[in-house]
């Protein structure tokens, strides 16, 4: 049986890279569904907007997680909020775009920093406090480039590809304490990262058009799209999910 435990109070969950994009969407949905939402993020400005918008539901804890000790208080903020923990989702992440035989050693770690250790660094401090709680659900947000190859997106793609393997060894090794841990992995989706992408193309508009023409359901996700699957993982709906990855990307890695 791998449920959340069972309790009468509203589930808790962290979301990292609630500032924006999918984790915005995503602690939105979580709230939404009666969740209280500790959110987290750099930009201060943005992050007590969403939190006073979504009001006593919702706190907004600043963190830069390629800082050491940073999750740690991210995880001790959600229980000085809510005194329990539920749910990880381990959403921040930054993108990268360069040539592999040229991207500077410095780059590639920066990008790892964040993608990577800031999500096994999370991972490590909440799945903790699950663990003594007696179980919950992480849910990492890796990539479509996590299973497919594409040009000038290697870097990329292996901090992501190790977030998708850490989803799987962590879910096995994290079974006996009644804590999933699974994966969504979008495809394009229309957020400022995307946004950034597409303006950094040398045609800008020919490279959305290409993009959606290329997707089987002919367009690029909404980060609402992103946050249903969370939501499901998440869930007890999901209770015998573990070690999965949901591909949210409209059949591009099924094409
Ligand atoms: N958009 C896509 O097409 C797409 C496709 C596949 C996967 N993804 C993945 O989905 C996730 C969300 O992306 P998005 O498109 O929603 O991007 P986004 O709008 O740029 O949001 C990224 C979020 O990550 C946070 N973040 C970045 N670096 C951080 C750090 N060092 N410490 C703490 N927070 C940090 C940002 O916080 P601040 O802005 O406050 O610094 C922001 O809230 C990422 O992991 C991304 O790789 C996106």
């Amino acid at each position: 049986m791998t449920t959340t435990p069972q309790t009468s109070s509203p589930r808790v969950a962290i979301v990292t890279g609630a500032t924006s994009g999918i984790g915005e969407a995503t602690s939105r949905a979580l709230h939404a569904e009666g969740y209280r939402v500790l959110l987290t993020g750099r930009s201060q400005s943005r992050g007590e907007a969403l939190a006073r918008e979504l009001g006593s539901g919702a706190r907004f804890y600043p963190a830069d997680l390629t800082e050491s000790d940073a999750a740690t208080h991210v995880t001790e903020a959600a229980l000085a909020f809510a005194g329990r923990l539920d749910v990880l989702v381990n959403n921040a992440g930054i993108d990268h775009t360069g040539d592999i035989l040229s991207t500077p050693m410095e780059e590639i770690r920066a990008v790892f920093e964040t993608n990577t250790f800031g999500t096994m660094a999370m991972l490590q401090a909440a799945g903790t406090v699950m663990k003594i709680l007696g179980g919950g659900s992480i849910v990492n947000v890796t990539s479509r480039l996590a299973s497919i190859g594409v040009p000038t997106m290697s870097v990329y793609a292996a901090s992501k590809g190790a977030v998708l393997a850490l989803t799987r060894s962590a879910a096995v090794e994290l079974a006996p304490h009644n804590i999933r841990v699974n994966a969504v992995a979008p495809g394009m989706t229309r957020t400022a990262l995307f946004d950034e992408w597409v303006a950094a193309q040398p045609d800008s508009e020919a490279a959305a058009r290409s993009v959606a023409a290329g997707i089987p359901l002919g367009r690029v996700a909404k980060p609402e799209d992103v946050a249903n699957a969370v939501l499901f993982l998440a869930s007890d709906r999901a209770a015998y999910l573990t070690g999965a990855s949901i591909p949210v990307d409209g059949g591009y890695t099924a094409a």
